[in-house]
């Protein structure tokens, strides 16, 4: 009898297997079961905005190709020929009706079709399908108020389905204003040697880390706003828990910008006075790898490079109507707290590094890890640790569940 995940992630119990953070069986696993099936984000529609525009970018460790083809249409390609494999495109991002393969010239079109084959007639003598070569297409592609995203599985379920709550919490990055979105000056990019399941948990519901992780960061004035706290609550890990959600940004074209549409954001996102929700949004992550920080407008994708390494992709998002001056207040606002020079990033990224590194001690192996916090008391106002331990349950269902069908996507952990 092979090992289940769920006997490794024990939810119930709140005890991590350490190996689930390090040995590459497992890793190959999600490759397989999460990152093979789940809906995954691919860029914003900015980035892609004219026909033939494209945009590079991964699902798990395969490279892929986001393109708006000729007719407008979006589309996610594994970034391979079809003949011998090497990459159709190296460039970050551009527009180009067509790839052509740099190994022996097959070109694909932005919509996939094979259109140039050298030596069609002399070396094919006409007889390729070119048809049937085309680029390796993912099997759905949907954009949710911009944010695209793709899944290689035609089982997966309609992409507002998937999201389920985290659509909200999305809303308050991207469906805040009248004005569409639109990302800021590329993509910040970095590589760090930690398993990518300690990022993306941590910004989906490591409740407990905040106040002691960043606690110099809070004696900084520009920071001093930003203050969750153990007592936090909420669906999300580092919800506000100011009254005046503006707070956060204590002064400045940020908060005067904000200010501007106040009520049109509660209107939109359906938000009573004095919601305990706040209005500026929080921090979360669409499982697998994508994760939020309303706060300071950004979303990220923490991509795997094996077991024990992960890039991550942060981008700054804006509002596309707001002044220049608030756009360039809201890159810096992200990039002095979340980059790899950023104050908190460093704080974060440093906890993950050593947890990772841990984890692949054959003695250290032998003691599983606690995520204990509220366990046995979770309910709808007490929710520390409930989030985590979500979190991975969600994780250990995906990987032990052979089909879609066996995914239980309205179950939450402690509601039961
Ligand atoms: S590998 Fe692309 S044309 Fe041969
Ligand atoms: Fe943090």
């Amino acid at each position: 009898m092979l090992t289940t995940m769920a006997s490794m992630a024990r939810a119930d119990k709140g005890l991590l297997d350490r190996r689930i953070f390090v040995d590459p069986d497992i890793y190959k696993q999600e490759l397989e079961q999460v990152f093979g099936r789940c809906w995954l984000y691919l860029g914003h529609e900015s980035q892609v905005d004219k026909p033939n525009d494209f945009l590079g970018t991964y699902m798990g460790e395969d490279p892929v190709l986001l393109t708006r083809d000729s007719k407008g249409k979006l589309h996610g390609f594994l970034n391979m020929c079809r003949h011998r494999g090497n990459r159709i495109s190296r460039a970050d991002f551009g527009n180009c009706p067509s790839f052509m393969c740099t190994y022996h010239g097959w070109t694909f079109t932005t919509d996939g079709k094979l259109v140039g084959v050298p030596g069609y007639k002399e070396a094919y003598f006409e007889e390729l399908d070119r048809s049937q070569w085309g680029l390796v297409e993912t099997a759905q592609i949907e954009s949710y108020k911009g944010l695209v995203f793709a899944t290689w599985d035609r089982q997966a379920p309609p992409l507002i389905k998937y999201l389920g709550g985290m659509s909200f919490e999305l809303d308050f990055l991207v469906g805040r204003h009248d004005s569409p979105t639109q990302v800021l000056s590329g993509v910040n990019r970095w590589a760090l040697n930690a398993n990518w399941k300690y990022p993306a948990d941590n910004f989906g519901g490591d409740d407990g880390h905040h106040a002691i992780t960043h606690g110099s960061v809070r004696h900084l004035d520009s920071d001093r706003a930003y203050s969750s706290s153990f007592a936090g609550r909420g669906g999300l890990q580092a919800r506000n828990e100011l009254r005046d959600p503006l707070e956060n940004f204590k002064r400045g074209p940020i908060r005067d910008y904000y200010r501007s549409h106040v009520e049109e954001a509660k209107k939109r996102l359906g938000l009573k006075e004095n919601d305990p929700r706040g209005y500026a949004g929080s921090v979360g992550t669409v499982f697998p790898n994508t994760s939020i920080h309303c706060v300071r407008h950004s979303i990220r994708t923490w991509h795997p490079r094996g077991p024990t390494k992960t890039e991550i992709w942060s981008y700054c998002i804006v509002d596309k109507d707001a002044p220049d001056e608030v756009k360039n207040a809201m890159k810096t606002y992200l990039t002095g707290s979340f980059s790899p020079g950023g104050v908190l990033e460093q704080d974060d990224m440093n906890n993950w590094l050593q947890s990772t590194s841990t984890a692949m001690s054959p003695t250290a192996q032998k003691y599983v890890q606690g995520i204990l916090a509220g366990l046995g008391h979770d309910s709808e106002k007490f929710t520390i640790g409930t989030k985590l331990r979500q979190i991975y349950a969600r994780w250990a269902n995906m990987m032990d569940a052979p089909s879609w069908s066996e995914v239980k996507l309205d179950w939450r952990y402690g509601r039961e």
